[in-house]
């Protein structure tokens, strides 16, 4: 299966406008990470009073988990205007310096995949976002001038799904670093009933709870599966969508019962047939699968690893027992004193 047919890949597929129609507009209706939002709640509300800029924002998880639509939020209950932008986008310091010089006072400039701005362009920001200043260079060798520039207070809002690739000085200057989590399948099953309400698609409890717990924690996944089994049920001629009408479609997309897909289960089959279980490096995983590493360490891992199937040691990933029992597979005795060893060191049950 290449990636572009990955069912259950959580990097963006879907065009702005199909996903923007289901993205919550307002605290109330963002489910879930109740800690974030009861903090930045609190941090708006005294920014709005200051009459300040809110303090930088960090958000890190991986893909999916609602970012993206965070910002939306935050900049609209601030009441002022949302850039957006990427880390990549952002080429030269130059453009960086013009995206900066056009905001608005307490505008919130979105930086998304932030952990992809190159140096040049980090360095710009540094001094942005500490002093609100701009330093630029005028003239060249000798007669060269640096001129600092101010810039109106503005927010930065940082979204990475790494926040170990940022480096520390860029890390350092965000007052607000939140680290999204991935979502329990009653959080989930409460996105997609708001979901088949918006898209009006009529779906049952249980084929409710049935899509959410089968969508790796993702918002992004419950939403493309609840669309993707609506397409099942229509050609069915099924009007409500109900459990048997989803279990027959999430099979037919192959994803199985705890929400593993195709790639999910390479991964696993590869730790555990090729490398006894581990452990074994990211880079050797990757290569024996046909996998990017970073798709490994993005979009797998953090599902592998909610679900306690792996386990990452200083010496590599390894196979935890539910993991071999979900695949059908034994555990070797080599394996198997493997785990002993790491039960030992970590006090793992
Ligand atoms: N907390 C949430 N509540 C409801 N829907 C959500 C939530 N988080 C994400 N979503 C849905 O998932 C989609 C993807 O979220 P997005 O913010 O683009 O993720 P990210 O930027 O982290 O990759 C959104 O369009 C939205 O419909
Ligand atoms: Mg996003």
């Amino acid at each position: 299966m290449f990636e572009e047919e990955r069912f259950v890949t959580s990097t963006k597929l879907d065009v702005d406008g199909e996903e923007n129609s289901l993205r919550p507009k307002t605290f109330d209706e963002y489910v879930g990470q109740e800690k974030m939002k009861n903090n930045l709640q609190i941090f708006i509300e005294a920014s709005k009073k200051r009459g300040e800029a809110l303090d930088h924002v960090l958000l890190y998880g991986p893909p999916g988990l609602g970012k993206t639509t965070m910002s939306h939020i935050i900049a609209s209950e601030l009441g002022v205007q949302l850039r957006i932008t990427s880390g990549p986008a952002i080429e030269r310091a130059a453009d960086l310096a013009a995206i900066l010089t056009n905001l608005n006072e307490n505008d919130v400039l979105f930086v998304d995949e932030i952990h992809r701005l190159n140096r040049a362009v980090e360095e710009v920001l540094y001094p942005a976002m500490e002093d609100f200043a701009l330093d630029i260079v005028i003239g060249k060798g000798p007669s060269a001038r640096s001129m600092r520039l101010s810039l109106p207070k503005f927010t930065l809002i940082g979204a990475t799904t790494r926040a170990g690739m940022l480096t520390g000085p860029l890390r350092d200057r965000f007052g607000v670093i939140c680290r999204l989590e991935l979502y329990t399948p009653n959080e989930l099953a409460q996105i997609i009933r708001r979901s088949a309400s918006i898209l009006n698609i009529s779906i049952d409890e249980k084929a409710c709870l049935n899509i959410a717990s089968r969508s790796r924690g993702t918002p992004r996944i419950a939403n493309r599966l609840l669309k993707r089994v609506s397409d099942f049920a229509i050609v069915m001629g099924e009007d409500c969508i109900n459990e048997k009408v989803a279990n027959i479609a999430l099979e037919h997309l192959e994803v199985d019962s705890l929400g593993l897909d195709y790639t999910d289960r390479k991964v696993l089959e590869a730790l555990i047939r090729k490398f006894n279980g581990g452990p074994v490096g990211l880079e050797t995983l990757a290569a024996s699968t046909g996998e990017e590493a970073v798709t490994i360490e993005d979009v797998v891992e953090p599902f592998l690893l909610q679900l306690g199937f792996i386990s990452r040691t200083p010496r590599g990933r390894i196979a935890l027992p539910v993991a071999y029992k979900h695949i059908g597979a034994p555990i070797s005795d080599s394996a198997a004193s493997q785990l002993s060893l790491f039960d030992k060191v970590d006090g793992n049950e």
